[in-house]
């Protein structure tokens, strides 16, 4: 089954809004199986958007994402790549969905409240950079064999 890699980031978790945008991604049925609140460093940060380096915004993002305790997060679903990008909404709050959580919370594309990997490969990666393989728990959740 698919996985990716969601984080909430630091105006997420300042702003109070871990358990409403969290309770969105449970709303859609996605399964969470990965979860933790963790203070990125600037080893970390760099890894993670290490593709914008030289970028104009490389700076102030990695500066961002290391200014307050992020929640990193490994969801599991059918699609959930694509569709956890649909439910996030475009990168730039200002071009996302109003229902969308983008939409909804964020202020500024330098203030967008949730990162989420843009494809399968990214997601492998980004699952690794964030998660030990024991971090992830395998489980049956309630309902899910309901349809198959
Ligand atoms: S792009 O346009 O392809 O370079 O952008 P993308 O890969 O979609 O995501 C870029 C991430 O950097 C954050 N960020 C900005 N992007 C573009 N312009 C500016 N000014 C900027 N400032 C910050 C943006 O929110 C993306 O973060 P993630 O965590 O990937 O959503």
């Amino acid at each position: 089954m698919e996985r990716t890699f969601l984080m909430l980031k630091p105006d997420a978790v300042q702003r109070g809004l871990v358990g409403k945008i969290i309770a969105k991604l449970e709303d859609k049925g996605f399964k969470l199986v990965g979860l933790k609140l963790i203070q990125v460093d600037r080893s970390l940060a760099e890894a993670h958007y290490a593709e914008h380096k030289g970028k104009g915004f490389f700076e102030p993002t990695v500066a961002y994402i290391m200014s307050s305790p992020v929640v990193a997060m490994v969801w599991q679903g059918k699609n959930v790549v694509a569709l956890a990008r649909e439910l996030m909404g475009a990168t730039n709050p200002a071009n996302a969905n109003p229902g969308s959580i983008r939409g909804q919370y964020g202020m500024d594309i330098s203030r967008n409240v949730i990162h989420g990997s843009d494809s399968v490969a990214s997601a492998e990666r980004e699952i690794a950079l964030y998660f030990k393989s024991e971090e992830l728990v395998d489980y049956t959740k309630a309902g899910e064999d309901w349809l198959s």
